[in-house]
């Protein structure tokens, strides 16, 4: 396989700064210095770099869960790219659902913010995936088409290796609703296909896509079986230290 796996933990808005340091610690204890898998842990701005502290030392790399596109300026409650490598930081997530669902965040802010992340040398997980009403109307491959040309745009194909693209149907997230093995593999092979039109098929052979959605220790091995499942973005199962060591193990 080519593609190596990838599980991220997004934590979302948990955990203080202490808490957070705590978990990192616990996970880095069991697989902090294994390299079958990369892992990357996305706690909130404010445990950055409490968390990237007690990473030192080992292999598990630093995200951050979202950015403003601009460098610096009059962007009152935003962090900047750079803001993010100086606590090194080397992933962030973007057009996440909630995101996208409760502060606005379109597909040309989202498209701003990876092509900022880019060029500060920031490894972008650029999130898609369609609502249950677009599942139930047909929609999901358009709506996943739609959010992909528009996120990646002005993203050359040198570039786009470094960018993870985290199917996470909307429906499925903290719901405890997992999509079918087939479901979420039917998306994947497609987003692979998209990905070789718009950069070239040996580009999107080596770009890896994660699923994301009520991922857990029980149904991970049989999603990350599939052919084009890369890894998982965890949201729940990441915030404690045992299901989220043992969802690193499914993936090795
Ligand atoms: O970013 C992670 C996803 O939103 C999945 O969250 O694992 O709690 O469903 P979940």
């Amino acid at each position: 396989m080519i593609r190596k796996k990838l599980i991220a933990g997004n934590w979302k808005m948990n955990k203080t700064s202490g808490e957070a340091a705590d978990l990192v610690k616990d996970i880095v204890a069991e697989v902090g210095r294994s390299n079958d898998v990369d892992v990357v842990v996305c706690p909130p701005f404010t445990s950055l770099e409490s968390v990237g502290k007690a990473l030192d030392g080992s292999s598990i790399k630093l995200g951050a869960q979202n950015m403003h596109p601009e460098r610096s300026g009059a962007y009152t409650g935003e962090v900047s790219a750079e803001m993010l490598r100086s606590l090194f930081a080397s992933y962030v997530i973007l057009g996440h659902s909630e995101r996208r669902t409760y502060f606005g965040d379109t597909d040309a802010f989202v498209n701003q913010k990876v092509t900022a992340a880019l060029k500060a040398e920031l490894k972008p997980i650029l999130c898609v995936g369609e609502t249950l009403a677009e599942r139930e109307a047909g929609s999901t491959l358009k709506v996943v088409q739609t959010q992909l040309e528009a996120g990646l745009e002005g993203v050359t194909k040198e570039q786009a290796t470094s960018v993870v693209i985290a199917y996470e149907p909307v429906w499925a997230i903290g719901t405890g609703k997992v999509a079918t093995t087939e479901q979420a593999q039917e998306v994947h092979a497609f987003i692979r296909d998209l990905l070789g039109k718009l950069f070239t098929p040996a580009v999107a052979g080596k770009m890896r896509i994660l699923y994301g959605g009520s991922m857990k220790p029980s149904n991970a091995p049989e999603l990350l079986a599939q052919t084009d499942i890369d890894g998982g973005l965890i949201g729940g199962a990441a915030l404690e230290a045992r299901s989220f060591v043992d969802l690193i193990n499914a993936a090795a």
